[in-house]
């Protein structure tokens, strides 16, 4: 069967956008600028993402678009040996974080639902309502199948139709409910000082933990270092620049995370809440500050299905890179792959959704949802991503410019490469190594 293409470069970009703008950017973001201390962490990410991360996912886009395969046929037929590994890695973490990450998709359903049925009142205290929630087995498994129902029907539905069409509508549509938000949330009074916080470095700020938080985020919020961009990337066509789609598509990632700053920042520091409040800042913090707004139910409402959108464009995108492996590997149509790789997926999400609350699940000392992170961002991310980079930079080099210069020249090859060979392989050794707490 032919393999299928993206229908046109805009509706790859605004795929690939779909799948790097999720839960990384409108959650994750705000609440690790917060913890970090604002303006500071926020220039050091912007750094990493426009070095390393563009690189990474630059290479990616090679690996996916020279072989047209998954990650793992990909590395296979590039060069074979041992390096198909990192691609199995790769199919591993996606199926591991999608397992989690939908349980969180189920979350902001929840959220969306309770705008209206009593989270957003004067007397609701949100982070009893947040706890009692995501301590009911019953709902919490609910709302997960839920969010995989919806992800495996866009993906069961086929790249063009399935993934490019959903993407056409969904991140326009989230782009526009974030510029309502924004208008929303710099115009309330004592929104200055969370502007101010947001924008003003203060560079005794920065320590080598803020370093490794920042590139952590880089490489979750890109969806780097799993073959996602391979898998995304074997489907464009020829015809496609792929050095101006990385460079676009981590714009658009990133601009909607230092956007999502916007929301958050000026409407915490207008109703006098601290910043660095953690992962709870998303549910905890801004539903009680929706309920002290005028129309908060609305507010509330369209933030949490932004969050929504968000988080399903890149779940496909996850269930995307093992179906596409299945299909290519094993044969099965994709409509057999999509159902039964996302009900296993769904089983495996049904400690998570139990973890924080309803039953006690530990693994190595936490919880079972942060167990599956913790495996998943702080061990085969990292790895996949340094595999990757040195891929691209050592042992693919003429593939790799003829790939980069197909549609004009690149004047940034001879960088791009040595970030590839050297920088981003060394920088990410040292978050990995850091992440484990190794020095
Ligand atoms: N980039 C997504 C986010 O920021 O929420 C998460 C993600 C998606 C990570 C796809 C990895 C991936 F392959």
């Amino acid at each position: 069967m032919e393999r299928e293409t993206w229908g046109s470069k805009t509706g790859f970009w605004l795929a690939a956008a779909g799948s790097a703008i999720g839960l990384g950017n409108i959650w994750r973001f705000p609440y690790l600028t917060g913890a970090n201390g604002g303006a500071a962490f926020v220039l050091v990410y912007l750094l990493l993402v426009f070095t390393i991360g563009v690189s990474v996912m630059l290479a990616e886009f090679v690996i996916g678009r020279s072989t047209n395969l998954n990650p793992v046929g990909a590395f296979a037929k590039l060069k074979g040996g041992a390096w198909p590994i990192v691609g199995w890695m790769g199919v591993a973490a996606g199926f591991i974080i999608l397992s989690y990450y939908s349980v969180i998709g189920g979350w902001t359903i929840k959220y969306i639902i309770s705008s209206f049925t009593g989270l957003i009142s004067p007397t609701t205290d949100t982070t009893s309502y947040f706890l009692g929630f995501i301590g009911n087995g019953p709902q919490t498994i609910l709302f997960h199948a839920l969010f995989m129902a919806a992800t495996i029907y866009v993906v069961y539905r086929g790249v063009g139709k399935g993934i490019e069409g959903w993407c056409k509508i969904l991140m326009p549509a989230l782009f526009l409910l974030l510029l309502i938000l924004i208008v929303r949330a710099v115009t309330l009074p004592g929104a200055g000082a969370g502007i101010s916080f947001y924008l003003n470095p203060d560079f005794s700020k920065i320590t080598s933990k803020t370093l490794l938080a920042a590139l952590g985020q880089a490489f979750f919020s890109l969806s780097l270092g799993m073959g996602a961009m391979i898998t995304y990337g074997s489907y464009i066509s020829k015809k496609v620049s792929l050095p101006q789609s990385a460079a676009t598509v981590t714009f658009l990632d990133t601009a909607i995370a230092f956007l999502a700053g916007f929301v958050i920042f000026p409407t915490v520091f207008a109703f006098g809440i601290q910043p660095g409040a953690g992962p709870g800042l998303t549910f905890i913090t801004l539903p009680s500050v929706f309920a002290m707004m005028p129309g908060g139910q609305i507010w509330s409402a369209l933030f949490f299905l932004l969050l929504f959108i968000a988080a399903l464009t890149s779940a496909i995108s996850l269930l995307e890179v093992v179906v596409a492996y299945v299909t290519d590997a094993q044969g099965w149509p994709r409509h057999k792959a999509a159902l039964v790789i996302g009900a296993a997926i769904f089983l495996l999400g049904i400690p998570s959704a139990l973890s924080n609350g309803a039953v006690p699940i530990n693994v190595f000392g936490m919880g079972f949802l942060d167990a599956m992170d913790f495996l998943a961002s702080n061990i085969l991310l990292p790895l996949g991503g340094i595999f990757i980079a040195l891929f691209a930079g050592w042992i693919i080099k003429d593939i790799a410019k003829k790939e980069t210069t197909s549609e004009g020249p690149f004047p940034l090859e001879k960088v791009w490469m040595w970030i590839c060979r050297i920088v981003a392989p060394l920088a990410i050794l040292i978050i990995f190594l850091g992440g484990l707490g190794l020095f």
